[in-house]
């Protein structure tokens, strides 16, 4: 992200990610050489999971273009590039699993094939009239995004760290390019429209502390939010990379009190070691760039 030296803010360039957005790069790798290595059964179910929540962005993306962010030049033409860059991590998630003898997760597109739920209906259209009320509301959004881009920065980081297969580890480290990106558009969106408005600070506050929880947990059973947290970010290494998290988010004007990313996690990591389920996690390395 690059920083305004005169206002000390993030910029973002549209015009520089419209330029460089394309599907994942995968230049160079050889995606078949991943069944050489095979995966692990806790991976299998922490990519299932990701392949779900990539896939599963249209849905976001599809909220926020109700709202009147799309009167916002640069957020309508992110919104279109995004939907694009994540459904291709999802399809290239699938792809491993499918390579590496397992079958790819059904669940994201069971989601759009069910019936909503009334309480869900009721959410979305409460977010669309209170972003026709209040243009203010969609630093709520941005801030929202921002949260999930930099812990999906973070995840696929420990992925790679974690994982014994080079191919896999390769892959997560492309993803992060394209989820840096992500996070530096939504955190300077927020940036601008919460240091805009007090009010807007205020619905951020409410609405995270009483909505949010980590990305991809509304469409997962708990467990399953729960186990990848643990996963990835359930030893000290990991704890650090939340704390970062938060740190990092707690910068946003009006955030300042924010911690709720290691509190969500950290809760859901005792709960699966309370239980008593087996987290089959490979031993951490450093990152060897390719
Ligand atoms: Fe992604
Ligand atoms: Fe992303």
């Amino acid at each position: 992200m690059n920083v305004d030296a005169k206002k000390n803010e993030p910029t973002f360039d549209i015009e520089k990610f419209l330029t460089i957005s394309r599907q994942l790069d995968l230049t160079g790798l050889v995606l078949e050489d991943a069944k050489k290595y095979g995966l692990n059964q806790s991976e299998v179910r922490v990519l299932r999971y990701m392949q779900d929540t990539e896939l599963y962005t249209v849905h976001y993306m599809k909220a926020l273009m109700e709202t009147s962010a799309l009167a916002d030049e640069e957020a309508r033409a992110f919104l279109v590039n995004w939907g694009y860059e994540e459904c291709y991590h999802g399809r290239t998630l699938a792809k491993i699993l499918s390579i590496c003898g397992h079958e790819p997760s059904r669940k994201s597109i069971e989601e759009f094939a069910r019936p909503r739920k009334w309480t869900e209906v009721l959410q979305d259209a409460g977010g669309r009239l209170l972003s026709i009320i209040s243009p203010d509301f969609i630093a709520v959004h941005m801030s929202w995004g921002a949260i999930n881009e930099l812990t999906a920065c973070n995840a696929y980081t420990r992925m790679a760290e974690l994982s014994d297969n080079p191919i896999l580890a390769e892959v997560c480290r492309r993803i992060v390019k394209d989820e840096r990106r992500h996070f530096a558009f939504y955190y300077q969106q927020a940036q601008r429209r919460l240091r805009a408005s007090g009010l807007a600070q205020g619905m951020a506050r409410v609405a995270l502390r009483a909505l949010w929880e980590p990305v991809g947990g509304s469409m997962q059973p708990r467990e399953s939010r729960d186990f990848v947290g643990a996963y990835l970010f359930g030893d000290e290494a990991g704890r650090r990379c939340l704390r970062e998290i938060d740190q990092r988010i707690a910068q946003l004007p009006g955030l300042e009190w924010f911690d709720l990313v290691s509190k969500h996690t950290n809760e859901g990591s005792a709960r699966i070691e309370r239980a008593g389920v087996p987290v089959d996690r490979p031993r951490t390395r450093p990152i060897v760039q390719a």
